[in-house]
């Protein structure tokens, strides 16, 4: 039987939650269409920081790169260890170390969700660069705590780093409707950003069949909400895309329904799956956590295994659920409602 070996880093808070119901559904799909998962939990969170001094140990990377594929949860504890420690410490590392420079965030509304537009069709896909740009963690701080103080953090954007990521963005245009939208600020940002611009252009030239349009994320953050429907393909650098995509994710109806894929388009590493959401310590052991956002990563994982029945079987399930509108308004059903109904649907 053909074995994919997965890697789970439930996390911190609702992250806890959420994977143990996306596993539940991606076992299931598993056993009814003869594959199987071969599951290693690694506890690596911010109570392991506390107990250890370290998110994970100083050979995790080397040990999750085994893997076909990292399903996480989500990481943070902020009133317990700072953000720039718990995500320095674990999430970005991993982004960044397996190159995963392509952040898939597809956004569509499921049937039975109303979300806050009135219009009844939103389906953009949003490409986010993912290892560079204004995560590139270079900068400091000097004079601290004094009057005189200076805090720098430098973006960096690499060609390397700006043409591949546009390059994945021209495919999934090509795959879609042939449209895509690139966002900067370049009438403010006159280094970086009129640099990726450029390269839009130039890679354009090689894409004669793809309609490219850049934008300003000011512009892009209006639009997304005044005309969704004049969208499809998005992308945009590391921050921006961040920003977009939770506001992909409110369009959709709420934070718990936005997917995420970390992928490694060379599979020179393993690829990582995560809702767009963090660890919501506001609803953290409620058992109210939205689960649909880690089942839909869930089964981005599985096409990206090559198991593209087992997924659109999940897709499916999913949205035969929220068309009976179980699980389509945030807080009213529990996590555990919504995951019974989507295996019962599977
Ligand atoms: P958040 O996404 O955790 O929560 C924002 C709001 O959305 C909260 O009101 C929360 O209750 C709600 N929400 C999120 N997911 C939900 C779900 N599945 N179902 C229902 N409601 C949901 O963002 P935050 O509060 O800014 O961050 C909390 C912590 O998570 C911080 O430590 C932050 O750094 C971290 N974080 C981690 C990731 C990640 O691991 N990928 C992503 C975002 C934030
Ligand atoms: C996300 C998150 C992370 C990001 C944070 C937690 C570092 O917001 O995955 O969208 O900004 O990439
Ligand atoms: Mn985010």
């Amino acid at each position: 039987m053909k074995t994919h070996s997965i890697a789970l880093i439930p996390g911190d808070g609702i992250g806890r939650d959420v994977t143990a119901a996306a596993w539940s559904v991606l076992q299931k799909a598993a056993n009814s269409l003869g594959f199987a998962l071969d599951c290693t939990e690694f506890p690596w969170s911010c109570a392991f920081y506390k107990e250890t001094g370290a998110m994970m140990p100083q050979d995790g990377i080397e040990t999750l790169r085994r893997f076909d594929a990292i399903l996480l949860g989500a990481v943070g504890w902020p009133q317990e260890v700072p953000d720039a420690v718990s995500l320095h410490g674990l999430l970005l590392p991993i982004r960044k170390s397996f190159v995963q420079y392509a952040n898939v965030r597809p956004h569509r509304l499921l049937p039975g969700v109303q979300g806050p537009l009135k219009a009844d069709a939103f389906d953009i896909l949003c490409i986010r660069e993912n290892t560079e740009g204004e995560y590139s963690g270079a900068g400091g701080r000097i004079h601290q705590g004094t009057a005189d103080e200076v805090a720098v953090e430098t973006s960096i954007f690499t060609r390397t780093g700006v043409e591949r990521i546009l390059r994945f963005a021209f495919e999934q245009a090509r795959t879609r409707s042939g449209r895509l939208a690139s966002v900067t600020k370049s009438n403010a940002q006159k280094y970086s950003m009129v640099f990726w611009d450029e390269v839009t252009r130039q890679l354009a030239a090689e894409f004669p069949d793809i309609e490219v349009t850049s934008y300003h994320i000011d512009a892009m953050a209006a639009r997304m909400v005044m005309a969704p429907e004049s969208l499809d393909v998005v992308v945009a650098s590391n921050l921006f895309g961040d920003i977009l995509t939770d506001l992909g994710a409110a369009i959709q109806g709420g934070l718990g329904f936005a997917a995420s894929a970390n992928i490694n388009p060379d599979k020179s590493a393993p690829s990582m799956f995560e809702p767009v959401h963090g660890s919501a310590p506001d609803i953290a052991h409620l058992g109210i956590a939205n689960p649909i956002a880690t089942i839909w990563s869930g089964a981005m994982m599985l096409d990206h295994l090559g198991e593209t029945e087992a997924a659109a079987a999940i897709m499916s399930a999913v949205e035969r659920t929220t068309a009976s509108e179980i699980g389509t308004i945030p807080g009213k059903d529990r996590t555990e409602a919504i995951t019974a109904a989507i295996l019962a649907a599977l």
